[in-house]
């Protein structure tokens, strides 16, 4: 069996070290299109093809959270019409596949400021919400206008509000307390970030969360990115220590 056979990799994995929650920063969308001389609207569209790929094999392994960084609150400096096309095209994520996603008990949640994003998208977003609360398989967390430093910010603007109103004295502010206020608070952190087409940046995606999380870059696209990569990516993430800045 050739050592990049699925099967293969497959049985390499080890069921009882997975990472429990996965990020990923999804780049090359526009590169790949570019290769092939095809406006990028096309890559994002293919690109979705794989958040599928990607969103069937973490539920089939049992991964409890996977991240994808959707939407960056520096994305808006892009031309209108490639915002809009990654508006509709997330509409159509949600609308055409979530029958499967019920099947498959896929929980959605979503982080970033939420509330600046178009209204019927807003709409979708508690929607999808609603129809997948009570599933208890993958949750499947979108970062949709989110960046990492205003997750920060956001969090302390709560935080401090809640100091204000007699909720907590100054003093009981410690790291656990404060992460609960990220939009992710109710998440685990990340396990293992990964990045595809080799930008080595974190371009302020969940920059508190990521302390200890293990990154994976590949040169890959992301609309080539396949079962495959995702199942390397996993095994070279249980190939490494996990020192926590301690010693073994
Ligand atoms: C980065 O590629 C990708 C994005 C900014 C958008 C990601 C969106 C999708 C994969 C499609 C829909 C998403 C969901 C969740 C249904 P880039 O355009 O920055 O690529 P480049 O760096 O090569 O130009």
């Amino acid at each position: 069996m050739a050592r990049d056979d699925e099967t293969y990799l497959r049985s390499s994995i080890d069921r009882n070290k997975l990472p429990v929650h996965i990020a990923i920063i999804m780049d090359g969308n526009g590169r790949w299109a570019k290769e092939r001389k095809l406006p990028r609207v096309f890559g994002h569209r293919e690109g979705m093809k794989t958040v599928k790929t990607v969103v069937k094999l973490c539920g089939e392994l049992g991964i409890k959270v996977l991240t994808l960084y959707a939407f960056s609150t520096e994305n808006w400096t892009r031309p209108k019409q490639e915002i809009n096309a990654l508006m509709r095209l997330l509409r159509k994520y949600l609308h055409k596949e979530m029958d499967e996603l019920i099947q498959n008990n896929v929980k959605f949640h979503f982080i970033g400021r939420l509330e600046q994003l178009p209204e019927l998208v807003q709409q979708d977003l508690k929607w999808a919400r609603e129809k997948t609360a009570n599933n208890t398989g993958l949750i499947l967390n979108l970062a949709l206008n989110y960046s990492g430093r205003a997750d920060i910010v956001d969090a302390i603007k709560k935080l401090t509000a809640d100091i204000e109103n007699g909720k907590y004295k100054r003093e009981e502010i410690n790291e656990v307390l404060f992460e609960k206020y990220l939009y992710t608070g109710s998440l685990p952190e990340p396990d293992l970030l990964i990045r595809t087409s080799g930008e080595m940046r974190i371009s302020n995606f969940l920059l508190w969360q990521i302390a200890y999380a293990e990154i994976y870059i590949t040169p890959i696209y992301w609309p080539d990115f396949s079962r495959k990569h995702l199942l390397s990516a996993i095994i070279d993430y249980q190939r490494r220590e996990r020192r926590f800045g301690g010693v073994l």
